[in-house]
């Protein structure tokens, strides 16, 4: 195991920072038009892997910007904090410990060693234990408490136990099984329980209670509500069969009733929002296939060996989240709109959101100190071409200041590759539209589009589960490279504590007597 690198000095002091604030104040005044002049451009900024390309000629930089950016990301010792992220070091230091989801997707036989123990050996056995329970369902093997086939599988989970679920179960809807339907429920309210239950039979449906902690208020009250429902249709030895769980909470999975054979391992060394590649994936691994399940991991670790192998200059997450860094702490971008051209991703900006800014919400650095400088962005975004319809006059010719990722597969994931192909299209103009602009001598002035928007395009063959498996690890390494260069740790989320626990009493206020003013007295009032 790599030690955790130490980061002595200020981020702001370095060097290579100094010379991007000089450097930028010949940028700012440089628009994205004159930029797009420069011969052979498009070659220059932008990279190919065997999966991926990625075009950021449209970024207010010219290669001196990358270059500093290079020196900046050896200067925080980028290539030795990916090194203490891949052999285990403990990178999540406020909980002191490592964040090994790359150990879920690895595709080698090589130990991942956790407090000097290989993690390998168990972490194949979970894998093989889910998918094998994943194919069970499928086949019919396994059954409901009447012997009926399990025909709706329903996750309850929430955050990490669900946006990435759900992202992937619609990214990949064309790779699922027609004879299983899938449900998602997570949030608190009770409106998507009561919905999904409409639609299913008791004795036919499986709910994974997904919750690493099993301790989350919206996933206890949304499966103790399925159990109920469960119990007013079925005796209560059926709970056993129709309810598996995902946690590493034991004793409250005895408490619910979980059996024992119906559960699957989770370590405290994986972050809810970087566990999809776990048995938290079990609605995915049903839906889809063990083989397509397998193919979305192998897509990652190819993501991941790309990271730790390819140079700083052509390496995909290190590039976006350099430009990341730019954007945000030089050019003064305060958020950043995520546009799949692709329906079939409408879900990756909301899983995006949660990666990123539960990740990069940070206001100290990891030894907390406030940092002094700009952190995280807001991450945002719609499928196009939706989007245009809706926020993009704001981004065309409001006043906020924003970058944007476009993502698009090249192949049609419908039968309507036409349709498609016209998708493609005005993902080009859009992009170009929000560099070039339109000037005021050409239109008047409610016709003027500022431009100068930086975006990048990132294009891949066709969506499939490969291809999927490798986009997410790639955002979530380009999270890593923006943590380091900030110098905050990106494993934990202190922050969405403080909120829980004054619900907690503010529960008990509204449902008995409590001290309660505002608006709260008048809920009360209501209720
Ligand atoms: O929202 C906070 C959080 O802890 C997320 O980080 C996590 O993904 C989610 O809650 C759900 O947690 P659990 O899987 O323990 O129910």
């Amino acid at each position: 195991m790599s030690a955790i690198p130490v980061q002595s000095s200020e981020l702001t002091g370095l060097p290579a920072w100094k010379e991007l604030e000089k450097h930028l104040q010949q940028m700012s005044s440089v628009h994205l038009r004159t930029l797009l002049e420069e011969p052979d451009r498009y070659n220059r900024l932008s990279r190919e892997t065997d999966r991926f390309v990625l075009d950021f000629s449209r970024q207010r930089i010219t290669g001196t910007t990358i270059d500093l950016l290079l020196r900046l990301a050896r200067d925080r010792q980028l290539e030795q904090w990916i090194d203490a992220l891949f052999t285990g070091a403990p990178v999540n230091n406020t909980e002191s410990r490592p964040a090994l989801h790359m150990a879920l997707r690895s595709q080698s036989d090589d130990p991942v060693l956790v407090e000097g123990q290989d993690v390998m050996p168990l972490v194949r056995q979970e894998r093989h234990r889910m998918l094998k329970f994943a194919a069970a369902v499928r086949s019919g093997a396994y059954t409901g408490h009447t012997g009926s086939n399990i025909t709706d599988v329903v996750n309850i989970g929430i955050g990490g136990s669900d946006l990435g679920l759900v992202m992937v179960d619609a990214a990949l809807s064309d790779f699922r099984s027609q004879d299983i339907r899938t449900h998602f429920v997570s949030n608190i309210d009770g409106t998507q329980l009561a919905d999904v239950l409409q639609q299913v039979n008791p004795e036919t449906t499986l709910f994974i209670i997904c919750s690493k902690s099993f301790t989350t208020l919206e996933t206890r009250l949304n499966a103790e509500s399925a159990r109920e429902w469960l119990l007013t249709h079925l005796s209560a030895d059926a709970v056993g069969r129709h309810f598996v769980a995902i946690s590493v909470n034991d004793s409250a999975m005895d408490t619910f009733g979980i059996d024992q054979d119906n559960r699957f391992m989770i370590w405290d060394w994986v972050g809810g929002r970087y566990s999809l590649w776990s048995s938290v994936g079990l609605v995915i691994a049903i839906g889809i296939g063990p083989d397509h399940f397998e193919a979305l991991l192998a897509g990652a670790a190819e993501l991941d060996e790309h990271f730790r192998e390819t140079r700083f200059e052509d390496n995909l997450p290190v590039l976006l989240g350099l430009l990341g860094v730019w954007n945000r702490n030089f050019l003064g971008m305060t958020s950043h709109a995520v546009l799949p051209y692709d329906h079939r991703l409408s879900r990756f900006p909301a899983f995006l959101q949660q990666l990123a800014m539960e990740s990069l919400g940070k206001g100290v650095t990891r030894g907390g100190k406030p940092v002094g400088y700009s952190t995280g962005t807001v991450i945002w975004g719609e499928a196009g071409s939706n989007a245009q319809h809706s926020f993009f006059q704001l981004l065309h010719q409001g006043t906020a200041q924003f970058s944007a990722d476009f993502i698009a597969p090249v192949r049609a994931s419908s039968e309507y590759a036409d349709q498609h192909q016209q998708g493609l299209a005005n993902m080009l103009a859009q992009a170009e539209a929000f560099a070039l602009g339109q000037s005021a001598g050409e239109v008047d002035a409610h016709r003027v589009y500022p431009g100068n928007h930086p975006s990048s395009i990132l294009l891949f063959e066709r969506l499939d589960p490969r291809a999927l498996g490798y986009l997410i690890a790639l955002y979530e390494h380009r999270v890593f490279v923006q943590s380091v260069i900030w110098g905050i740790n990106p494993f934990d989320q202190w922050g969405v504590e403080l909120g829980k626990s004054m619900a907690v009493e503010m529960h008990r206020a509204l449902m008995a007597d409590g001290e309660i003013d505002g608006i709260a007295e008048k809920i009360k009032g209501w209720l």
